[in-house]
């Protein structure tokens, strides 16, 4: 059963757009998606072309699409959903697994890249619906958190923050650094946390 059916039922909802957009204080206002139909499901075999095309246009290249590729051929595919109507994928995003050594003890947590919607459904709340379907199938799969090197304007929204990076040993700093965690403190204890081996090669 697919993760969007899973929700559906799990919460009785009709439609992903209820789920998503369900009030939160944390989220800000919700927006609903121009079209109506735009589902967030998980990626299937089927959708590989069409996503290979929403990654090159969103990014103007073929490096992300690329990237998408190795990523399912060398399994480090932990979390890969797509938005997607009747007849269209629109949006995709992919996570993968990302170990943080804290002291003697390994912490399962997950690697956002990328997250790309097609240039004429942008704007319209679907890069925000992937991000946070992502972040909650993440939590469900028992990650203590997310962290991504992205756009220092867009994911603050989502509760992105630098300064929780900072908390991590990585060959990555400033704004564009970001970490959220699923429980309050499970990645804060400074100088304790090395990001072991992700998506960006690490080791
Ligand atoms: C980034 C991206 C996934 C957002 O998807 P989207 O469906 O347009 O996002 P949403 O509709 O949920 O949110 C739109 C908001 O994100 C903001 N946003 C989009 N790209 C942004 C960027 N590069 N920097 C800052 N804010 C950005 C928009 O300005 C808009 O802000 P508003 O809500 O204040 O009007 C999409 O623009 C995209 O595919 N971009 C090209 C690929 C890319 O850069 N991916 C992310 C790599 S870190």
């Amino acid at each position: 059963m697919g993760f969007d059916r899973v929700v559906m039922l799990a919460t009785g909802a009709r439609h992903i757009n209820d789920v998503l957009w369900t009030p939160d204080p944390r989220r800000g206002p919700a927006r609903p998606c121009r079209d109506a139909r735009t589902m967030i499901r998980d990626a299937t075999a089927s959708d590989y072309p069409a996503i290979r095309q929403v990654v090159r246009h969103a990014f103007g290249r073929d490096d992300e699409a690329n990237l998408v590729e190795q990523l399912r051929s060398d399994r480090d595919a932990l979390v890969e959903l797509v938005a997607a109507s009747d007849i269209a994928v629109q949006g995709h995003i992919l996570y993968s697994p990302l170990a943080i050594v804290r002291g003697g003890e390994t912490l399962r947590a997950a690697a956002l890249a990328p997250v790309s919607v097609l240039p004429a459904f942008q704007k319209s709340g679907i890069g925000g619906a992937l991000i946070r379907a992502g972040n909650a199938r993440c939590k469900e799969l028992g990650c203590v958190g997310v962290v991504v090197l992205g756009h220092a304007e867009y994911y603050p929204r989502f509760g992105f923050s630098s300064v929780l990076a900072e908390s991590l040993q990585a060959p990555f700093s400033g704004p564009h650094f970001m970490a959220l965690e699923f429980e309050p403190g499970a990645l804060r204890r400074r100088r304790q946390s090395a990001v072991r081996e992700s998506v960006w090669d690490l080791r």
